[in-house]
């Protein structure tokens, strides 16, 4: 038998040489900062995106876990609501919750086209694929680009409901979080909708748990960043040399994912021109994954130009879902 891929269409706002400079830029940046900082999408090579697909079947992280059971629930209504035929994937990984809505969208008969937007394009591609293949029939635009800057030029055919899911949206702080829903509400056209995913404020040791797993998943998610600067920058960061921490900071209710220097050292980066120094027990924040309470997402959407239609929560509540559209 022979078995042929299905085509789909592929647009690049990043190609290798805008991607080698935002690195270089981010990279510079951060770690000539006080406190040092990567911003958390260099994470995702093709090994930090299947890491991650680990980590969303660890028994410590109940988001990916719980996300799904209520898009099983939800799906249905989303589609009745929205009557969507164009679903836009923000951030979209593996898009294997996504399957769910997609399913829900082909059975109200509207479906007629994925677009599947993420900065990893190897994951990204391979889902793209798959889905074409699952639904023959409708159009599959896979969109290479980073959802901080590119979310206006995504394509606006048809009736749309962007999906934002994982609570991704977390990793962004507060006046990037700001800018991006703007940029969201900005691209909406009368009759599209908005859902997105986010995980909420809880006990502190269940949020500690599902980013520092019994099984060293995240911090090995964690360390290949620095795998990925290696081999991109031609840099030496020993990664074995820095301890994996997962810091609740309760003010600002967000954990960070941090990367704490086992010894004081010195890192060459050969493609930067840069030596960077660390000390004993300096810590470089990775990741920052913001919590949510219902009443403050309702402001920040508002704040946006976004409507809320409709909000949902798990019985624990533990996980968000929001429905909204243009203002
Ligand atoms: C936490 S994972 C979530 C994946 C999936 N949506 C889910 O719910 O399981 C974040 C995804 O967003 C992508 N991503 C991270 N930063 C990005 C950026 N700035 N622009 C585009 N995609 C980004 C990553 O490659 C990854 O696939």
């Amino acid at each position: 038998m022979i078995v042929t891929a299905p085509r789909i269409r592929v647009e690049r706002h990043l190609g290798p040489a805008q991607l080698t400079r935002a690195l270089h830029d981010d990279v510079t940046a951060g770690l000539t900062a006080s406190p040092k900082t990567l911003p958390p999408k260099w994470f995702y090579d093709e090994r930090g995106s299947q890491l991650f697909e680990e980590i969303t079947r660890l028994p410590e992280y109940y988001p990916t876990r719980t996300e799904r059971a209520m898009l099983l629930d939800v799906a249905p209504a989303v589609a009745l609501r929205t009557g969507a035929d164009t679903l836009v994937e923000i951030g979209s990984g593996t898009s294997e919750k996504t399957r769910l809505l997609l399913a829900a969208l082909s059975a109200e008969g509207t479906l007629r086209r994925f677009v599947p937007f993420d900065v990893d394009e190897a994951t990204l591609l391979a889902a793209g694929q798959a889905v074409a293949a699952e639904h023959p029939g409708i159009e599959v635009t896979a969109v290479v680009g980073d959802f901080e800057h590119h979310v206006p030029l995504l394509p606006r055919t048809g009736r749309r409901l962007l999906v934002f899911l994982g609570s991704t949206i977390g990793n962004l702080e507060p006046p990037a979080r700001a800018a991006f829903l703007r940029a969201v509400a900005g691209s909406l056209a009368t009759g599209d909708a908005f859902l997105l995913g986010t995980d909420l404020v809880k006990d502190v040791g269940r949020l500690q748990a599902a980013y520092d797993d019994a099984a060293g998943v995240t911090a090995a998610f964690n360390r290949n960043v620095l795998e990925v600067i290696n081999r991109s920058l031609d840099a030496d960061f020993e990664a074995q040399a820095f301890d994996h921490v997962a810091y609740w900071d309760a003010q600002r209710e967000w954990i960070e994912m941090r990367l704490r220097s086992t010894r004081a050292q010195t890192v060459e980066l050969r493609e930067l021109g840069l030596e960077v120094a660390f000390a004993a027990g300096e810590d470089l924040r990775t990741e920052v994954s913001a919590k949510f309470r219902a009443e403050r997402l309702a402001v920040e959407l508002a704040d946006a130009g976004l409507r809320l239609l409709q909000w949902w929560t798990d019985p624990a509540g533990d996980f968000g879902l929001s429905l909204s559209t243009p203002a």
